[in-house]
């Protein structure tokens, strides 16, 4: 039985789709969260799933403790500092093509100039933000019809598609 952390501070959307994807394999998930009022909290509680309320500063102390076979950071708002990297293998999804488009707001600013394609990235965490090795790469055409919206809905697609398939590979 392998296991594994996501870290998400928010929504949740691309936790949910992990836990059902690993609903009927010997994959255990857990959730880590920073944030106490966060929907990524409630949706744990309602599917079943063992989730820890962590503050920032205390991630250290935690995974010294709670050992993951790989830590997926999902929506999760923080840097995390080197001494908490070397504890393990963590890796992030972002909504761009990266390089482009590092930070917050990626959807909107790839939508907004004028760029003729976007995507998701899974990628290796270093201490950069959005800047650790590219493990996966998936493209999006931007339409000229497309609003914003449709755009980020897309893309949210394609992170839930993808995100678990790659996770498992890496397991
Ligand atoms: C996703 O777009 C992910 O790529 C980015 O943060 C968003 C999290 O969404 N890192 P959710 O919380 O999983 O719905």
């Amino acid at each position: 039985m392998k296991k594994i952390l996501v870290f998400a501070s928010g929504e949740g959307s691309n936790f949910e789709a992990i836990v059902h994807y690993f609903k009927d394999k010997n994959v255990q998930v857990e959730l880590l969260c920073d944030k106490k009022y966060a929907k990524v909290l409630k949706r744990a509680k309602n599917l079943g799933i063992s989730s820890h309320f962590v503050e920032f500063e205390n991630t250290y102390e935690f995974l010294k403790n709670n050992k993951f076979d790989l830590y997926v950071l999902a929506g999760y708002m923080r840097i995390l500092p080197q001494e908490v990297l070397n504890l393990g293998t963590f890796v992030n999804i972002h909504p761009s093509l990266l390089p482009k488009f590092k930070g917050k707001n990626a959807i909107k600013r790839a939508f907004l100039s004028g760029e003729k394609e976007t995507g998701v990235s899974i990628h290796y965490v270093i201490k950069e933000v959005d800047s650790g090795e590219i493990i996966a790469q998936q493209k999006c055409k931007i339409e000229t019809f497309m609003t914003l919206f449709e755009l980020e809905e897309k893309i949210h697609k394609m992170e839930h598609k993808l995100y678990p398939k790659v996770i498992e590979e890496l397991l």
